[in-house]
């Protein structure tokens, strides 16, 4: 099924997404920077773009960077004034990032920091609440960083969470994966949590049978 799953992403891809020199620019300089092409999909990436604003997001967080591919769909949801902070480990990906954002002219919107992220979320106090937070990056961190997208928001702040399906890994109760019992924390966490509503979408595509976390802040 995998190939008809590429398939009609490339369908969907050809009737709404449209060419984007800048996008295919990225995905390009990613791969010869020897990042791995974990970047969300084209149309992964234009649902980002749209739910922030239909938000109507004006500052948006991003934790797991890479080269920026989601960082551009997410930044182009963003008015003038709007601001975008992305969270990254790894100081080559962040630079891989800063090229591809300034290629993508959007550089002035968006402030990348580099380290691990629970660090750059703890020094995070005293910032105007962020709208909409887009969790990306070491997915056994994954319940943590709901609690700091909680602290970081207010009442309405959207939160997306990728991968928490992995092609059905997630059932998976004694799995000596970190990433999957990473993700079952992020449930049993989110099923407990009486300042979120939320629910996971189950997904396939270019990037296999996945699915993504949606949440809203009471
Ligand atoms: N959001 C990107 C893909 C991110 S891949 C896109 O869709 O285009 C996950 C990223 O998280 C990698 O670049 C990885 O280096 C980063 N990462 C892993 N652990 C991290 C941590 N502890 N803190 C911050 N970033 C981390
Ligand atoms: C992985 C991470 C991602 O963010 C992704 O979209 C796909 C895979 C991973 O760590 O395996
Ligand atoms: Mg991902």
């Amino acid at each position: 099924m995998g190939e008809r799953w590429q398939a009609v992403d490339d369908y969907i891809a050809a009737k709404l997404l449209g060419d984007d020199d800048v996008l295919a620019t990225t995905l390009a300089n990613n791969a010869a920077q020897g990042l791995p092409p974990i970047d969300v999909s084209a149309a992964q990436g234009k649902m980002l773009c749209l739910l922030a604003q239909i938000a109507g997001a004006k500052r948006i967080l991003e934790i797991g960077t890479l080269g920026g591919y989601s960082t551009i769909w997410l930044a182009r949801a963003l008015p003038e004034d709007g601001r975008l902070v992305t969270l990254e480990l790894d100081p080559h990906h962040a630079s891989v990032a800063r090229v591809n954002l300034e290629r993508a002219q959007l550089s002035a919107k968006i402030d990348i920091r580099v380290g691990p992220a629970v660090d750059s979320l703890a020094a995070m106090t005293g910032h105007a609440p962020f709208d909409f937070v887009f969790i990306d990056a070491d997915k056994q961190s994954n319940a943590h960083y709901v609690r700091e997208a909680i602290r970081l928001g207010h009442a309405g702040t959207t939160i997306v969470v990728d991968n928490v399906v992995r092609e059905g890994g997630v059932l998976e109760v004694d799995s000596d994966d970190e990433r999957i019992v990473g993700t079952r924390a992020l449930f049993d966490m989110l099923s407990a949590e009486p300042r979120l509503d939320a629910t996971a979408v189950q997904t396939v595509g270019a990037k296999k049978w996945d699915g993504f976390v949606l949440a809203r802040v009471r």
